[in-house]
């Protein structure tokens, strides 16, 4: 969008992120910052580097995790187009929060357009944020491998008196859930996919619900070639949806379909 209407694009973005999505940004032009994996509190951590860049040389911050623009253009858009899908009343909504926009703005639409409706979050165990909406779950803050949802502070924009509850899902069950989306579906999705539908999958298990579970597919396995996990593949003499090895075990012997990020030539960002 920044390149169609002739703005110049600078994103800032955690270490954790995968090359594809440097490699991918840097392609359409974009100049990148990366920044060490920190917690909130610390400097160099992407929201504050962003801050101040933004501060220090008058560039316009879009603040996605602060920007009411975010779920407000969700609430007005997918929304609606979840409704006019589904064509009646949705029993559960369910989705991961990276800002917490589409959680926000799509609950807030099904909230007083589909009555019943239980809105879910689903989030990563090591994320702090399903400890937010309930106490029933720990207090934890720690690593994961899943891009893009869960976090250790609330962003603003994730309104919590919107939500019902929220599933925990560990990464081994989100690349399993998504490498069962890629094998069974044919719906080649992200991790965080899967960690949404894991999720969606216990909810759906519940028989009080007032119609379908909608959940949001947010990212596709193109932004992942450069990950270790992609190229695990499942064991061949496993049946539908096992065999999957765990990501971890694998780490030393990556087979020789991954692109390793140190063979990713990404352009230095000018600053
Ligand atoms: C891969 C992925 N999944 C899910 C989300 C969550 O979307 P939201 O920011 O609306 O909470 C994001 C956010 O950028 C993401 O990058």
């Amino acid at each position: 969008m920044a390149a169609a209407r002739g703005y110049r694009l600078a994103c800032v973005m955690p270490e954790k992120m995968s090359m594809d999505k440097r490699v991918a940004l840097a392609s359409l032009g974009a100049s990148l910052v990366i920044t060490p994996n920190v917690p909130p509190d610390d400097e160099r951590n992407f929201r504050n580097v962003a801050r101040r860049l933004a501060r220090e040389r008058g560039w316009f911050h879009t603040d996605q995790f602060a920007n009411p623009a975010n779920p407000r253009i969700h609430e007005s858009t997918t929304g609606p187009e979840i409704l006019t899908q589904v064509d009646g009343p949705i029993g559960a909504f369910v989705a991961g929060a990276g800002t917490g926009g589409t959680l926000t703005g799509v609950g807030r639409f099904l909230r007083s357009h589909s009555p019943g409706v239980r809105i879910v979050l689903a989030d990563p165990i090591g994320s702090r944020l399903a400890h937010l909406v309930s106490t029933r779950h720990p207090d934890v803050d720690s690593p994961y491998q899943v891009e893009g949802i869960g976090g250790s502070v609330l962003p603003e924009v994730l309104d919590l008196t919107i939500l019902d509850e929220a599933e925990r899902v560990s990464d081994e069950e989100s690349i399993e859930t998504t490498m069962r989306l890629w094998r069974e579906e044919g719906l080649f999705v992200g991790p965080s996919s899967g960690t949404a539908v894991a999720a969606a999958l216990r909810v759906a298990s519940r028989p009080e619900l007032a119609g379908p579970v909608v959940v949001v597919l947010a990212d596709s396995w193109d932004r992942y070639f450069s990950k270790p996990w992609l190229s695990w593949h499942p064991d061949p003499g496993a049946g539908r949806g096992g065999g999957t090895r765990h990501p971890r075990r694998e780490r030393n012997g990556p087979s020789d379909t991954v692109v390793r990020n140190s063979e990713v030539r990404v352009p230095e960002p000018p600053f």
